[in-house]
C-alpha cells in the first residue's frame, strides 16, 4: 500500500494537453473531497473553491493568463478565504500553506483517478490575481491561490524521478554539501 502511494505520487505530472471531453461531475466532487480532506493549521480549513466547466469562463481565463493556455474542460479556483476560517492565527498566517496543501491532493486525486491536471499559479502575483477575481465574481476577502486545470489527459508524461541524495541531511545540515547545482527548473 504505502509503495503504491510513492507511485501514485510519482505518476503525477503537470498535464498541459487534454481530450475534447467533459469530466463528470462525480469525478469532480471527489476531487473537491479530496481537497478539503488536506491538513490545515488548526484545523481551520480556510478553503474554499470555484469549480469551472463553462467554456466562455474557461475562454476568458485563458484569454488573461499567459501560463494558463491549455484546453482544459474544467478548472477549480482554490480560494482564501479568512473569514471563513475556524481559528485566527491561522486566519492570519497558514492560509497559503492550507490551500496549497488542498490544491496538491487535487492533483494526486485526479491522477489517481486517470484524470490530468495542472497547478497554475495565482497567488502572490497581483497581476493574476485580479483577472482571476474579476472573471470568477470573487469578493474582496477571498483570495484565488491557484487554479487547477483538469481533464483527460491527452498526453503521457513519466513518472518524476527526482530524488537527489545531495538534497537531503540526516541529523544536521552539513555546510560542505551545499556545492549542489541547482538543475534549472522549466517546463517539459
Ligand atoms: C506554485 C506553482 C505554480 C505553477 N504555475 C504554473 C503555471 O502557471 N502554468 C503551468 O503550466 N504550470 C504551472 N505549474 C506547474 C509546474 O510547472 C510543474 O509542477 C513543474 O514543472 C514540475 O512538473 P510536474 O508537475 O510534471 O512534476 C505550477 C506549479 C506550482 C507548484
Amino acid at each position: 500500500m504505502f509503495v503504491e502511494i510513492i507511485d501514485l505520487l510519482r505518476a503525477r505530472r503537470s498535464i498541459r494537453a487534454y481530450e475534447d471531453r467533459p469530466v463528470e461531475h462525480e469525478l469532480l466532487q471527489q476531487l473537491l473531497v479530496a481537497a478539503m480532506a488536506a491538513p490545515s493549521a488548526c484545523n481551520s480549513q480556510p478553503w474554499e473553491f470555484v469549480v469551472v466547466t463553462q467554456p466562455e469562463i474557461l475562454d476568458r481565463l485563458r484569454s488573461k493568463l499567459l501560463f494558463a493556455r491549455y484546453n482544459a474542460p474544467a478548472a477549480i479556483a482554490v480560494c482564501g478565504n479568512p473569514s471563513i476560517a475556524h481559528n485566527s492565527v491561522s486566519r492570519k498566517f497558514y492560509w497559503v500553506q492550507d490551500c496549497s496543501a488542498a490544491t496538491q491532493n487535487i492533483l494526486v486525486a485526479a491522477a489517481g483517478l486517470g484524470l490530468g491536471a495542472v497547478w497554475i499559479g495565482v497567488y502572490p502575483l497581483p497581476s493574476v490575481i485580479k483577472p482571476v477575481r474579476e472573471i470568477l465574481a470573487l469578493p474582496e476577502e477571498v483570495t484565488p491561490l491557484a487554479l487547477v486545470y483538469v481533464g483527460y489527459p491527452a498526453e503521457t508524461k513519466p513518472p518524476s524521478d527526482r530524488y537527489e541524495e545531495r538534497r537531503v541531511y540526516w541529523e544536521q545540515y552539513e555546510p560542505r554539501k551545499r556545492r549542489a547545482r541547482h538543475k534549472n527548473a522549466k517546463y517539459e
